[in-house]
């Protein structure tokens, strides 16, 4: 062995249930140009201000942090991300982090056919697109927009080469539940991978939602009357539960927060745009990293207010015993 290279391995973050941490989720705002009923009220316009976003410069900061601690992957989130300008931008300065191996990026892709190109050139390699019906009355009803942006901005999407392109379907009682075939055909036609997700009761509007929760061992029960469905694994996977879709080219991920809960396995905390770095999704445990950010932090200091903060990660959401527990939307957090 090569005397000058120093015996230890390059530090990882673990959590005190021995979970390690390697996925970091990036919110860059919590304003949306949609209102998903599941998601953000009806007319709701109390967004944090941009003076309370992290710059871009700072976003770079904490990820390189991140990575420094062993973070291999970076997804940007927000609210909708591409409501920020210069996504690109930000995308480039992440990808060029040492370290960071998986850049990919969550939108309601409303805006997506005009910016997916640059996303692309920035090193975003990897999309995840919410679309809970493909009928435009219902879409609207749902999210108060148009359906219609949203496919040309898959369309966009395909051209510009993503791959993986993954649909993210919240499945709702007496909403959208009776359409999950039609949405399975349309991922097969346009090779997409889909992912259905239980309705979890994240603040006063996903507890609202919840009513119409479906448990998806019902949904999965329902497809296998039509699809052959054949138990397997997608790579860097998280959550979802994979079948493939025999005869197909199809995935679909199953997303069960509720009925099947994978808190053992997580691999993520999330930042939120004011720089708040949440450690579940389901528990209002976080820590502020934009206060010694702005006040002079040395990197070392920030990265030990990570190692502290991963120190205090909460073992498991409570989202069937505490429905009432969590204030936040997933807006506020980062989906
Ligand atoms: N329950 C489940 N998923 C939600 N999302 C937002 N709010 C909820 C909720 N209450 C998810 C949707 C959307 C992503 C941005 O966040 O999957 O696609
Ligand atoms: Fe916007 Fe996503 Fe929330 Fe819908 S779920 S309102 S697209 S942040």
């Amino acid at each position: 062995m090569n005397k000058m290279m120093p015996n230890t391995a390059p530090p990882i973050l673990v959590d005190p249930f021995q979970r390690r941490i390697e996925y970091l989720r990036v919110s860059v705002t919590d304003k949306c140009d949609l209102r998903c009923t599941y998601c953000l009220p009806q007319g709701f316009t109390d967004f944090d201000t941009p003076d309370h976003w992290l710059s871009f410069e700072e976003i770079e900061r904490i990820v390189r942090a991140f990575a420094q601690l062993g973070v291999r992957r970076v997804r940007l989130t927000g609210g909708e991300p591409l409501v920020r300008k210069n996504m690109p931008e930000l995308a480039g300065r992440l990808a060029a982090i040492q370290g960071i191996e998986d850049l990919s990026l969550s939108t309601n892709a409303v805006q997506l056919a005009r910016h997916a190109e640059a996303l692309r050139r920035g090193g975003i390699t990897r999309l995840n697109v919410s679309l809970d019906s493909l009928n435009d009355e219902r879409f609207a009803a749902i999210t108060g927009g148009k359906l219609s942006k949203v496919l040309n901005g898959l369309a966009a999407a395909r051209a510009a080469g993503f791959h993986p392109i993954k649909i993210n379907t919240v499945v709702m009682r007496g909403i959208n539940d009776d359409e999950i075939e039609q949405i399975v055909d349309y991922c097969i036609e346009n090779d997409f991978t889909l992912r259905l997700i239980e309705t979890m009761p994240v603040g006063e509007t996903g507890r609202h939602a919840s009513e119409h929760y479906v448990d998806l061992q019902e949904i999965k029960k329902r497809l296998e009357q039509r699809f052959d469905l054949i138990p397997g694994v997608m790579p860097g996977g998280g959550p979802a539960r994979y079948f493939h879709v025999n005869g197909t080219d199809l995935r679909i991920g199953f997303i069960t927060p509720i009925s099947q809960h994978f808190c053992a396995t997580c691999n993520r905390v999330r930042l939120a745009a004011d720089g708040t770095l949440f450690l579940c999704l389901g528990q209002e445990d976080s820590v502020d990293l934009r206060t010694p950010l702005r006040s002079g932090a040395t990197d070392a200091e920030l990265q030990q207010l990570i190692v502290s903060a991963i120190a205090r990660k909460p073992e498991r959401h409570e989202f069937r015993e505490r429905p009432q527990h969590v204030l936040r939307f997933m807006a506020k957090t980062g989906g």
